[in-house]
């Protein structure tokens, strides 16, 4: 990473430090230089990690789609959903009032609506979507699972989430990341709860997968109405889910 990467970083955890375990407070005060950050993250680190969400997008949401993009922030995903996809309406979610304006200043499409609210309280009906993505969310939850099973409640029964987190492995680039993170978070730990291998939310079926990226620092997981997130790995018949360590 360049001096001038490592710089936007360092803005960015100080910002976030200033809110700790406060997401939204802590959302509100990065907006301004969020997108420079994320670029750094997303161009320089979780490059294919996006590759494969944009691939999934490609794949999973279908012409018409009504998808939910969880904690959206400056809409980033919207905007890749609507570059991967052609869906017939988006919700780009967020708690942070000032990461949905960034996100409704870059993004003036009819498909696309702003709400605020929580993931881990949505305040939509179930079965409701066709697909939900999520992307660098989960983990700065304090209970991901609840979370990923909020989602599951607003999918149809065919529909399917798709999600990205980071686990920060124990050991690089997860152990500086988890270090650095330790620094500026919480005593409740909300902004950095970590998802050890057995505590990540997945189980086989048609609509499961798991891919791991970056040495296990990042993660892409679908899946489907008929999973639970607790019986990790417990085959539920149809095809294997693709599993690829990178
Ligand atoms: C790291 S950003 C990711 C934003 C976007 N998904 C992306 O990929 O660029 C995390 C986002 O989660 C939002 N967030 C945090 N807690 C939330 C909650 N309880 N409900 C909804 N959004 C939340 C923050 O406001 C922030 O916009």
């Amino acid at each position: 990473m360049d001096i001038r990467s490592r710089g936007k970083l360092a803005t960015y955890l100080k910002l976030l430090s200033r809110h700790r375990g406060e997401a939204a407070g802590a959302y509100d005060e990065v907006a301004a230089v969020y997108d420079d950050f994320a670029r750094v993250w997303d161009q320089q680190i979780a490059a294919p990690t996006l590759r494969h969400v944009n691939h999934l997008i490609e794949e999973r949401v279908k012409p018409g789609a009504l998808v939910l993009d969880a904690g959206a922030g400056t809409g980033e995903r919207t905007l890749a959903l609507l570059e991967h996809s052609q869906p017939g309406k988006v919700i780009a979610l967020d708690a942070s009032a000032a990461m949905l304006d960034v996100a409704r200043s870059k993004i003036h499409d009819p498909r696309v609506s702003f709400i605020q609210g929580d993931v881990r309280h949505l305040p939509i009906a179930d079965n409701t979507f066709d697909v939900v993505v999520c992307t660098w969310v989960i983990e700065i939850m304090e209970d991901p699972r609840a979370v990923v099973q909020e989602f599951i409640q607003v999918i149809k029964p065919a529909g399917v989430v798709i999600y990205a987190f980071c686990s920060l492995p124990e050991r690089p680039p997860g152990t500086l990341l988890k270090y650095v993170m330790a620094k500026v978070s919480s005593k409740e730990g909300q902004l950095t709860h970590l998802l050890p291998e057995e505590e990540q939310p997945f189980h086989r079926c048609e609509y499961s997968s798991l891919t791991r990226f970056v040495g296990g620092l990042t993660t892409v997981a679908t899946v489907g109405k008929c999973c639970t997130v607790t019986d990790a790995f417990v085959a539920c018949r149809v095809r294997e889910p693709e599993v690829v360590v990178k």
